[in-house]
Parts: structure tokens; sequence; C-alpha cells
């Protein structure tokens, strides 16, 4: 799938202003690693909202992405709070996993979603298999379809997401966003647009990130192909049961002992 999102500098820009803000899951992830006592992997990393609290926390922890852009935004992070830790860029259905190596892989925060097609997930899946520890964990959350607002038709329409302000260049950003979606593939395509204007001028940009979304059953039987057991899901990070309002699935599946 051609993923142009989080390779554009713009679109990563304004992750970190919007998405990268989200909280409720770190104390989640952070409960898990500590439990993992050895090395943990957090596949998908991204600019590192989960694996920095973990590196903090003092817990062995790498991460790959495979956005140079993401991980670019990443290394300043580590950098300016003096953390080190082993980085590097792969994609998820591709990635060499040293074998056995973690008790803990995670993926958070809908990262699973962009991979396109059955054949990608379950290489990711399977490669996360093969990385991981006999007994090991992993963890993952993605977006719950049956309350996945983006499938409804009205999220066709163009629809004002965001206006930012910039003081020191004086320029204001209007974002609006739409949704392509193909029920059948179960996928889409997520498009903002970034309207800028200031002294400079005026200028538009487009972005588009592609995701796929998996329904509980579906993802129950992906993990058990990629050999995990005791695959379990709820419907948050507080233990709730996953129902038809449930925003996300919470999963956690096993590696046998
Ligand atoms: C929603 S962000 C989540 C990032 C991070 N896990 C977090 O919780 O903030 C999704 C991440 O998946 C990465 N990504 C998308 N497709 C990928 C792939 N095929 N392999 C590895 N990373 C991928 C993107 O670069 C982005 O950093």
């Amino acid at each position: 799938m051609d993923e142009t999102g989080f390779l554009d500098p713009v679109f990563a820009a304004y992750y970190e202003q919007s998405d990268n803000t989200r909280l409720t899951d770190i104390p989640y992830y952070l409960r898990m690693a500590k439990e993992a006592h050895a090395v943990v992997l957090d596949a998908g990393c991204g600019s590192g909202r989960i694996l920095i609290p973990l590196l903090e926390a003092g817990i062995p922890a790498e991460g790959f992405d495979y956005s140079p852009v993401m991980l670019e935004n990443l290394t300043g992070k580590l950098e300016a709070k003096g953390l080190t830790a082993r980085i590097w860029q792969d994609r998820l259905e591709d990635v060499a996993i040293e074998e056995n190596r973690y008790s803990l892989i995670l993926c958070g925060f809908n990262t699973f979603m962009h991979l396109p097609d059955h054949a990608s997930q379950i290489s990711a899946l399977r490669r996360m298999h093969s990385g991981m520890k006999p007994g090991g964990t992993l963890a993952l959350d993605i977006t719950n379809p049956s309350n996945f607002d983006v499938l409804s038709r009205n999220a066709q329409n163009r629809t004002f997401e965001a206006t930012l302000y910039d003081g020191p260049s004086d320029t204001q950003t209007t974002i609006w966003r739409w949704f392509e979606r193909d029920l059948i593939s179960q996928t889409g395509v997520y498009h903002r647009e970034y309207g800028t204007s200031g002294k400079s001028g005026k200028s538009t940009h487009t972005t588009q990130v592609e995701f796929r979304w998996t329904y509980p059953e579906e993802m129950k039987l992906l993990l058990e192909m990629a050999g995990f057991t005791d695959a379990r899901v709820n419907g948050d990070f507080n233990g709730e049961a996953l129902t038809e309002e449930s925003e996300m699935q919470v999963w956690v599946a096993r590696k046998p002992a």
C-alpha cells in the first residue's frame, strides 16, 4: 500500500500536536512493560509516544518504525532527554526481528491498521511471534469497527478538523479532512488538507494515510494463525468488556511457553 502520511513532514508535525497527546494507553503499556522483566519491543514506535515513557521508567526498550520522519522526531526527543535506545527503520510486514529476544512486544495506537491485507498482517504477526521469548506477550490496540464513524457515508464529506495558529511566523493553518472507504476490502484512506495563510501568502498541502480495519473474530483468527494462544480482547485500557460501543479493541496474546 502506498502510505504517504507518516512519511510526510507536514503530517508528522501535525501528529505531534494532535494524536501524540493521547495519554490513556501509556499507564497500561507501562504496567505490562514493568511486568515483562526483560527487553520490550515497540513495533511501529513512531516518534516515541509510548517508547519514551518506558525508557524514562528504566525499562530496557527498543523500537522500529518504517517512517524516517517519525524516527527523526524520536531521535531528537531522545537526545533532548538524554535517553538512549536501539531504534531502527523497518516495516512490520518484513522486519527481521532477532529470534526469542523480547518478553513483550507492543504495537500501539492503531499501528497494526496500516497493514493493508491479510498477507501483510499475518507476516507481521509471525515475525513478532518469532522475535518473542516462549511465554512472551503481544499487546496491541486497534479501532473497533462496530463503532468506527469513518465507516459511515458522512465521513466522505469534507469536514473541518482544526485551526492552528503559529505565533512566531504569524501564520494560520486550517485543516479539513475526509475519508474514502471500501467496505469490501475493509480499507480506507484518511485525507487531510492544510490551508496556510500568513504574511508570505497562502498555500495548500494535502496528505493521505491508508488503513485497514479488522473485526474481533478475524483478529483472533489471525493471531492463532501466527501461532499465538490465549488471545483476549477488551474494549478499553481499563479492562472493560468489548461491546459494539467500544471505541477500540485492546488485544493481548501469548507465545506458548
Ligand atoms: C498512529 S501512529 C502510532 C505510533 C506509536 N505507536 C504511538 O503510539 O504513538 C502509526 C505508526 O505506524 C507507522 N507505520 C505505518 N505503517 C507501518 C509499517 N508497515 N511498518 C512499520 N511502521 C509503520 C507509522 O510511521 C506511525 O509511526
